[in-house]
């Protein structure tokens, strides 16, 4: 056990707990709202299609090397790297920096989240479901969304300064379970509108010759937000876990429930725009961060009276799941600052606190006074930015290192003797041949690819 060695690092109560908390960690606005606006974008069934194949290839081959290696390790991301030689703590620090990237704006879309929650309640359905102008309206308003930003925060560090076990384990076992069930109902509700039928088959459908650079990165960075990886996260979750828990079906499990709530968030959101925009490419031009909130406040609309609460329960839902993967990353800032530099977890929660809290509000006047800020192009903004550095350029970059780092320094026998200490890996083979080769060409290739790609040199 855990405790009996390392007396100050908690522990999860089993495996059931684990998965639980490692799918409500990768179960969040990932899939919930990343997910739908990407394949929005990028041709529906192509980028689901693409994201399928690297959720089950590089996603699960990468959860696994993550958790094996805190549990083999019992430290979070740099205390990790740095165990096989100080050298190699670039890496960890790099890894590390990824977190306290993407918390700010992800409190930010948290907030939007609360708003719309508060928003059933007293304006009530039919001003939600405006066409967008509430929600423009609301993100230019720079005090108010701060406030809905900050009441999110509140929670994540409230539920944070209480601990790992109790505070995470509990809400998990509940809400998870409800917004799956919820998420299915609507995406139902959604499919029987009229012209949903043509929606639904853009978004399952795949069309190969619409793969390009830039959807494929972007389909990676989304494996790699969603499944919560390449930040150390997972190296943090591991090192939490006990020798006894499985590492091999775990990874299986919390990678196809993590694919399995996008695909529902993809129903109830892609076919029913698709309906309304009546185009693959109008769906296209339209779609960004805003889109979850512009489409299913509409959807919940046409579902007649019941849509004030129906709305409600929603957002309260979503809510729980953002809120437990805000909380996780949380809690992985804290333990790398208080690992990173020895102090106490409060004091490490503190300063996690004053970080996110200004980036925070910077990204929220991304949309108000500092709109004139338009980094990634026209109509582009800060938070645009922060989702682009962390998830298409910082994610990958990290994931390469890792991969590089296993399979040809440390050795990926290491990783191994660890997984094989719980169960029997039949994928070893395949998984050694994974990491050491084909992953590090496929990510050079994918970034040099969209590096050139960007820079005009080819297009597709
Ligand atoms: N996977 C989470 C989601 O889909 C987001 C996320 C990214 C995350 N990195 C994380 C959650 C680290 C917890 C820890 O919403």
């Amino acid at each position: 056990m855990a405790e009996s060695t390392t007396p100050a690092r908690a522990s999860w109560s089993g495996k059931l707990a684990f998965v639980l908390a490692a799918a409500a960690s990768a179960v969040g606005l990932g899939s919930m709202w990343r997910f739908p606006y990407l394949a929005a974008k990028y041709g529906g069934g192509t980028f689901l299609f693409v994201y399928l194949v690297f959720v089950f290839t590089i996603g699960i081959a990468l959860l696994l090397l993550e958790t094996a290696l805190g549990r083999h390790t019992r430290q979070s991301a740099i205390g990790a790297f740095k165990a096989f030689g100080k050298k190699y703590a670039f890496i960890g620090i790099f890894t590390s920096a990824v977190p306290f990237i993407i918390v700010p704006y992800y409190c930010v879309i948290g907030g939007w989240v609360t708003k719309y929650l508060v928003g059933y309640v007293t304006d009530g359905s039919a001003a939600l479901a405006d066409g967008g102008a509430f929600f423009s309206n609301f993100i230019a308003d720079g005090p108010q969304s701060i406030v809905f930003m900050l009441i999110f925060m509140a929670l994540t560090y409230l539920t944070v300064a209480i601990g790992v076990n109790k505070g995470i384990e509990k809400a998990n076992l509940v809400m998870m379970p409800l917004l799956i069930v919820m998420a299915a109902a609507v995406a139902i509700y959604a499919l029987s509108m009229p012209g949903a039928m043509d929606g639904l088959a853009f978004y399952l459908l795949p069309d190969l010759s619409a793969i390009s650079p830039e959807l494929i990165i972007s389909a990676l960075g989304q494996t790699f937000f969603t499944l919560s990886l390449a930040m150390g996260i997972m190296v943090t979750y591991g090192s939490y876990l006990d020798k006894s828990t499985k590492l091999t079906s775990s990874v299986v499990q919390i990678a196809g429930t993590t694919f399995g709530v996008s695909l529902l968030a993809g129903m109830m959101i892609i076919p029913a725009t698709f309906a309304a925009l009546g185009s693959g490419q109008a769906v296209a031009e339209n779609s960004g961060p805003s889109l979850m909130f512009i489409i299913l406040p509409q959807v919940f609309q046409n579902m007649g009276p019941a849509a004030s609460v129906i709305g409600c329960v929603f957002f309260i839902l979503v809510l729980f799941a953002a809120l437990t993967s805000s909380i996780s990353l949380v809690e992985t800032c804290t333990s790398i600052i208080q690992d990173a530099t020895g102090c106490f977890r409060r004091r490490a929660l503190i300063y996690t606190i004053i970080f996110t809290t200004v980036m925070g509000i910077i990204v929220n006047l991304g949309y108000s006074s500092l709109a004139f800020i338009q980094p990634l192009g026209e109509g582009s903004s800060v938070l645009d930015l922060l989702d682009f550095i962390s998830n298409s350029v910082m994610m990958p970059i990290a994931a390469l290192m890792t991969c590089i780092w296993v399979g040809w320094i440390v050795k990926p026998k290491v990783i191994i003797d660890e997984v094989k200490v719980s169960a029997k890996f039949g994928a070893e083979k395949a998984w050694t041949v994974f990491i050491k080769y084909i992953a590090p060409v496929v990510l050079v290739v994918i970034l040099v690819a969209y590096v050139a790609q960007t820079m005009g040199l080819f297009s597709m």
